[in-house]
């Protein structure tokens, strides 16, 4: 049986620097806020930037970065985990079919992060780049008071305090529309980490089951292969 190793490039620098540096802006942006709000911005910004990177690389990049190299269907994936509880495992050079699923679950669950964040933001600070400007915000305060001001001229009691219902109504409108986009961020953030952990658990069962030296891969950008690998 022929069976000769040989070392391939797999992972270019821009993949490998933008993993780790999305790793340690990752953890960054889930252990701060409050108090840190501005680091907790400039890490999400990073994990943004990384995204708009890796999408296009997702596209136009090397054979083993694109999308259309490690997105299998769900048959070919339950048959690579069958396989892999079997102890039969196969190999892959890119990404096997089960870590690319992961990694298209990661970098949606990512994007729905970054996102909800940027326009948490903006919805609290008016700051970022969902931010308007003061014209858009004189506009948005100006309908909701009239729409506020025209369901208090419909109510009952008229004469109680008609002049702080539409003050009261445009705070209400506010704080429910942060109350949102604060709970979808923290959904998203949660969600990313429990994919976070099963990411993991993929690498550590690939690398030690599997004898697949993953983590390696990711930081030198090459792997050992022999002709069972497809
Ligand atoms: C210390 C913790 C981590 C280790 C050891 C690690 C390890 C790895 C390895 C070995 C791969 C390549 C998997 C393969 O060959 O199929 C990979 C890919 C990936 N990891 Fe991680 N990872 C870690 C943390 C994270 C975190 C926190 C995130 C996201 C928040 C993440 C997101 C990704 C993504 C998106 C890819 C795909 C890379 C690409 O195709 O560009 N990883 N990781
Ligand atoms: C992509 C990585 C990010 C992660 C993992 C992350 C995670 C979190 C978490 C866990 C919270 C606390 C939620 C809660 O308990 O209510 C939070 C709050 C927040 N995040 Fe992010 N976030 C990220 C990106 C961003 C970005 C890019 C922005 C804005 C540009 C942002 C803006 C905010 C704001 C304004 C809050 C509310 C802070 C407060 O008022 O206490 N985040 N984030």
């Amino acid at each position: 049986m022929i069976n000769k190793s040989k070392s391939v490039k797999v992972w270019g620098p821009s993949i490998r620097i933008g993993h780790w540096t999305l790793v340690i802006a990752f953890f960054t942006a889930y252990l701060t806020e409050d108090d840190l709000m501005s680091v907790h911005v400039w890490a999400g910004y990073i994990v943004g930037c990384y995204l708009v990177m890796r999408i296009i690389w997702g596209f136009v990049g090397g054979k083993y970065v694109r999308f259309s190299h490690f997105v299998y269907s769900p048959t070919r994936i339950v048959g690579y985990l069958k396989n892999l509880i079997a102890r039969r495992p196969q190999h892959y050079i890119g990404h096997n079919p089960a870590g690319g699923a992961m990694v298209i679950a990661l970098l949606l669950s990512l994007t729905g992060t970054a996102g909800t964040g940027m326009k948490l933001y903006a919805v609290e600070d008016n700051k970022g780049p969902f931010a308007i400007s003061a014209q858009q915000a004189q506009m948005q305060l100006a309908s909701v008071s009239v729409i506020s001001a025209a369901k208090a001229e419909n109510a009952e009691d008229d004469d109680a305090d008609e002049e702080s219902k539409p003050a009261r109504t445009n705070h209400l409108v506010d704080k429910q529309s942060e109350e949102f986009w604060e709970e979808l961020h923290e959904f998203f953030a949660n969600l990313t980490l429990l994919l976070v952990f099963f990411h993991l658990l993929g690498v550590v069962v690939s690398s030690y089951i599997d004898k697949e030296k993953l983590v390696k891969a990711m930081l030198t950008g090459k792997k050992d292969i022999d002709d069972t690998y497809q």
